[in-house]
């Protein structure tokens, strides 16, 4: 075992917003039907810092971008892996009080990123496949007068690939949506139904088709490293996977998470997962197969067709700036006192009462001082493949990399430097991204 061999957890990014290079548009890149509101000139102070923050201070060759992270926060039952900030109700939820709680909310983060141009929105979950497409709409609708919307901006919708919700899709193509990402998570019906899926191999798959006849981009989710499964098995999954996917694949390797059904199986002894030597062999032939298909990794769990990265959450590994607005939505605003991490109340009838009274949902609202922001920054960016500019790291941190880290980092194979001077963890850091973040961090 190598000694940065430690700790080997990859994460699904947290329902952060969970949060990219991006090769030409495709020629059919949709445009968007939204309402654009007028440039707002930036105030001078604003101007001043962003300027500090993202030109002169950020010589980056890939642009972040701002986006905008919308948390529908139902589902119609709780999976026993997800600790995603998600509730299941017993009635319908009040669909126009929370519009128009959104509508609240975004107001309150346009008044804090005025002029900025917004190049995706995200609709995550939860469940967003649940909302009326007239939801999605007004939402819509009011991003739109706030800010000036970017022509071909990314919308994505995420959705479970149930008939019920398939039906949904064109009322979400109609309200603006462009690109889905399906929660399809298992290609064999027994372990669909481990994991407490309500959905089916066929019915996940007529979905996919679905999605991919109605938007211009889909996507789909797997998890893998499940209990019991073997490289083999996963082998002739991933296979499947691939001869079925469209532009984009994100796949996960099953975590244990917190507070969990699968945390209290796996303590009690009931849940077995595969070992470390497994869980690596699982990487690599994902690694090997998905490179064969044109699909190489961009980022630690996610695969693309070149161009057909997820530009949105490339906006939150490049560090870039993102609104998030509904339960436990979490945010990345410059502000002209620096960089804010913003957090909405997790739970969602307290979060109704406290932007109704308040006008905006905020628990968290914090200056992120240098040091936390170069942590982000490396944390983030070094879980994609184009990796980091050094200078932009200089830039946050107020100090450069240390040379003799890098230097032990390169001679252990865990990173290297690109011809551009990049740089980004090898196929062989990877299984131990965090250990090789801190290490480089110092
Ligand atoms: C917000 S969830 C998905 C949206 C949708 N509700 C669904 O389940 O289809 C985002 C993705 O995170 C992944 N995920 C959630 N919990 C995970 C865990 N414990 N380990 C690995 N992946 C996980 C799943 O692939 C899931 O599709
Ligand atoms: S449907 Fe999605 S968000 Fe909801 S509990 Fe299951 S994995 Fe989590």
């Amino acid at each position: 075992m190598h000694k940065h061999l430690p700790a080997a957890i990859f994460t699904a990014l947290p329902a952060v917003p969970e949060p990219r290079e991006c090769g030409p548009e495709p020629e059919n890149f949709p445009r968007v039907n939204l309402p654009r509101a007028a440039l707002t000139p930036y105030p001078r102070a604003l101007a001043r810092a962003i300027r500090a923050v993202m030109a002169s201070a950020v010589p980056d060759r890939f642009d972040p971008g701002f986006g905008i992270y919308v948390h529908w926060p139902f589902c119609l039952s709780k999976c026993p892996y997800c600790d995603f900030n998600s509730h299941v109700r017993a009635k319908p939820v009040d669909e126009a009080r929370y519009v128009s709680a959104f509508e609240t909310e975004l107001a309150h983060r346009a008044r804090l990123t005025p002029g900025r141009v917004v190049s995706s929105v995200f609709f995550g979950g939860g469940t967003p496949s649940l909302m009326q497409p007239s939801t999605v709409a007004a939402i819509l609708d009011a991003i739109g007068k706030h800010w000036s919307v970017s022509p071909g901006a990314e919308i994505t919708l995420e959705a479970n690939p149930t008939s019920v919700e398939a039906e949904r899709f064109r009322g979400y193509r109609a309200a603006g949506v462009n690109r889905v990402s399906l929660g399809v998570q298992a290609l064999n019906d027994a372990d669909l139904k481990a994991l407490g899926r309500l959905h089916t191999v066929a019915e996940a798959m007529a979905a996919v088709n679905t999605a991919t006849s109605i938007f211009e981009r889909a996507s789909f989710d797997l998890i893998y490293a499940r209990p019991n499964q073997t490289p083999q098995a996963w082998r002739a999954e991933l296979k499947e996977a691939l001869a079925r996917a469209p532009e984009h694949l994100s796949l996960y390797q099953l975590t244990i998470e917190p507070e969990t059904m699968f945390e209290r199986l796996y303590n009690a002894g009931k849940l077995k997962m595969p070992d470390p030597d497994t869980g690596r062999d699982l990487w690599d032939v994902t690694q090997e197969l998905t490179g064969a298909a044109a699909m190489p990794a961009y980022e630690v769990s996610n695969h693309a067709r070149k161009g057909a990265e997820s530009r949105h959450n490339l906006t939150y590994w490049r560090y870039g700036e993102y609104a998030g607005v509904g339960p436990g939505a979490h945010g990345r605003i410059i502000t002209p006192k620096g960089r804010k991490a913003q957090a909405s109340e997790r739970h969602p009838e307290m979060w109704l009462t406290v932007v109704e009274s308040d006008g905006n949902g905020l628990v968290e609202d914090d200056l992120l001082n240098a040091s936390e922001q170069a942590d982000e920054f490396l944390l983030m960016g070094l879980r994609l493949t184009e990796g980091i500019e050094p200078k932009r790291f200089e830039a946050i941190a107020g100090r450069p990399l240390s040379g003799s880290r890098i230097s032990s980092l390169v001679a252990d194979g865990m990173i290297e430097m690109t011809p551009q001077g990049r740089i980004r963890v090898t196929n062989e850091g990877f299984p131990v991204l965090d250990s090789v973040v801190a290490d480089l961090a110092g």
